[in-house]
């Protein structure tokens, strides 16, 4: 697995020696790029698929919020065959996280990397996950649930922590991404948000949300926050992750 170059502390020091020297930095991105083939797919990615994508990173890793899955698990257990959407699920580890718990959910992994798609595929062949290449769902596709994980976000911004996010990632595509997320959440649905640079609470959308009581103490809570007027917020910290759509699950 790749790590975020942005975030490796190795990265950033030889980035600072580089800067030293003209045009090193530039040809290092392209030896790295040449030798790593996921680096090869960020970089596809970022050139001919920028309008669409989000955090451009892949890192995940295997139970990676824990409390969140188990809070999740626990508010879907009446369902004998809940919908879940992983937003942004790179090789797929957050859906096996959530099959462990619900071994009859039928769950739907997107992602624009090909390649994480096809690590996930390999590692996950249950005939009740279904990964796709998208950045969204069928138009007519509800969910019971839908999980944004380290998706609303960028390692550019983590690294940088610039004053506005607007050259990076506005607010707006934060607040489309949500509005367009929430149209596949049938009423009394939840939605997970985490690792975020904005707060639910910012979108017109979240008017239509309670805010669950989970706070997750297996996970820092998130600090680097951006408002509607894309400008830092200083001294801030969301803590909610997971949100309850208002009304009667149509699948109750
Ligand atoms: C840091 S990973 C998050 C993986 C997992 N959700 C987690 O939290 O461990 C972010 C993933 O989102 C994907 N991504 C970015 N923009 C996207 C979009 N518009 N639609 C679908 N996936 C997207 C990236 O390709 C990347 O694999």
């Amino acid at each position: 697995m790749v790590l975020d170059p942005q975030r490796s502390p190795l990265v950033r020091i030889l980035r600072r020696a580089a800067q030293q020297v003209p045009g090193a930095l530039a040809l290092g991105r392209l030896v790295r790029r040449t030798l790593d083939p996921q680096l090869r797919e960020i970089h596809r990615l970022q050139h001919q698929d920028a309008a669409r994508l989000l955090q451009p990173f892949p890192d995940t890793f295997e139970e990676r919020y824990p409390q969140l899955f188990d809070a999740l698990a626990q508010r879907l257990a009446h369902l004998p065959a809940p919908r879940i959407l992983s937003f942004g699920c790179s090789s797929g580890a957050e859906v096996r996280a959530l099959r462990r718990r619900l071994p009859s959910a039928r769950i739907v992994g997107l992602d624009l990397n090909r390649r994480m798609i096809a690590d996930a595929r390999i590692a996950d062949t249950s005939p009740l996950s279904d990964y796709r290449l998208a950045d969204a769902p069928n138009p007519d596709e509800q969910f019971d649930a839908v999980l944004a994980m380290a998706v609303l976000r960028h390692g550019v911004l983590e690294a940088e922590r610039p004053d506005s996010c607007a050259a990076v990632l506005p607010f707006a595509r934060f607040a489309d991404t949500i509005a367009r997320l929430d149209r596949h959440i049938v009423p009394g649905g939840w939605l997970a948000l985490y690792h975020a640079h904005f707060r639910f609470r910012d979108t017109a959308t979240a008017a239509r949300y309670q805010a669950d009581p989970l706070r997750m103490s297996d996970c820092p809570p998130q600090t680097l926050l951006y408002g509607p007027d894309d400008r830092l917020l200083t001294g801030m910290a969301e803590p909610a992750v997971l949100f309850h759509k208002q009304g009667s699950a149509a699948s109750d």
